[in-house]
């Protein structure tokens, strides 16, 4: 190696290790090595990875910047990553500024798919629309009172007489799973009126629920490889982007189906069964709207309260089970004995 080629190596090494370190120094959270950025702290906390992050959110005093990929370009554009459990903050973001925080273009692409421009996955007005139409049906006494009744029928009629049966044969269960069946069938119920029973005794595997599933986690594998990379393998046809172009398919198929019967219901006038759920409201609506529309509002509302219901409860029995003084409060107030 001539001198020529050793000076150029060592003053871009320089140049580099300045321009990390400006990037290093505002950063509060975990730490950030040269090219890969937090991620060795990501990979060897990956079985913990709740726990790592709360650690690190309680080390900041609720708040912290990070960055994913030490890499100049790349770094201000996707690398850097802003973590918070500030309660002022969430309050900021998802409410008092919320138009400050766009999902953009990244996330829309990746989404498109699934979602496609429905409430989850849209900007501006066509986001606007959509949640000044579910707010005003969100207020509604009756689609309350609907939502109550699906979830009670669902832990009276199948949720308890599981917990009860595994009780009486002293096996395990897998809570996690069984609040998700339940979360999935009521918000199922509510978005189109129709419940998968995923949560009856068996366990039964849902072909609508896996297809929702696979179809997730092929969009969400988008995220860890640059756009135009996914855009390939999609146009070729390769890896994950077949399993989303068939669980796609499938979840479409599912919900076409319903909607063509719903709108024969409704125009039979079969007024014996009352739909209150949200799709048969949208459809009742003077405005029409398009299959592809109605399809992606009840699409959105399953991803909306489907896992961050059941998550929610998961962790919500964990903290009980956690805390025999709160659990005991909890029997008093509410057992029947
Ligand atoms: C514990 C349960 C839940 C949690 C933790 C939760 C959390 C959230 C969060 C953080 C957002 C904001 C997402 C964003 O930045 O765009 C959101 C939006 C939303 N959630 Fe929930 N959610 C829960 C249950 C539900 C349920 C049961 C429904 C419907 C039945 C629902 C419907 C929606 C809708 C429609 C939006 C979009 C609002 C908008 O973009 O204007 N959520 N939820």
């Amino acid at each position: 190696m001539d001198a020529f080629t050793v000076l150029v190596i060592t003053s871009l090494i320089t140049l580099y290790l300045i321009w990390f370190s400006s990037i290093k120094r505002p950063l509060k959270g975990p730490r950030v090595w040269p090219l890969v950025g937090s991620l060795p702290g990501l990979i060897q906390n990956r079985n913990r990875m709740h726990e790592w992050i709360a650690e690190n959110l309680r080390a900041c005093g609720g708040t912290y910047q990070t960055c994913i990929c030490a890499v100049p370009f790349l770094a201000r554009k996707q690398g850097l990553v802003t973590v918070t459990c500030d309660p002022k903050n969430l309050e900021h973001i998802l409410k008092g500024r919320f138009d400050n925080y766009p999902k953009g273009p990244t996330w829309q692409a990746v989404f498109h798919d699934l979602l496609g421009e429905g409430i989850f996955n849209s900007d501006g007005n066509t986001w606007l629309f959509q949640r000044k139409t579910a707010a005003l049906e969100f207020t509604t006494r009756t689609l309350r009172q609907a939502m109550g009744r699906w979830v009670n029928r669902a832990i009276k009629n199948r949720f308890c007489p599981i917990l009860k049966a595994a009780q009486l044969e002293g096996k395990p269960v897998d809570l996690q799973d069984l609040l998700l069946r339940l979360t999935f069938d009521n918000i199922c119920g509510l978005a189109f009126g129709r419940d998968p029973e995923t949560l009856t005794p068996g366990l039964p595997e849902n072909s609508f629920a896996t297809a929702f599933d696979q179809a997730t986690e092929a969009s969400l594998q988008r995220f860890i490889l640059p756009e135009f990379i996914w855009r390939f393998r999609k146009w070729l046809g390769l890896g994950m982007e077949v399993t989303l172009r068939k669980s796609v398919s499938h979840v479409d198929d599912y919900l076409t189906n319903i909607i063509n019967t719903r709108k024969l219901e409704l125009s039979n006038q079969q007024q014996s069964v009352v739909h209150d759920d949200l799709l048969s409201r949208f459809m009742k609506k003077k405005e029409s709207y398009s299959d592809k529309f109605l399809q992606q509002v009840a699409l959105n509302f399953i991803l909306a309260g489907r896992d961050t219901s059941s998550v929610a409860l998961s962790w919500f029995f964990w903290l009980v089970s956690n805390n025999p003084r709160v659990e005991e409060k909890i029997l008093l107030k509410f057992a029947p004995f």
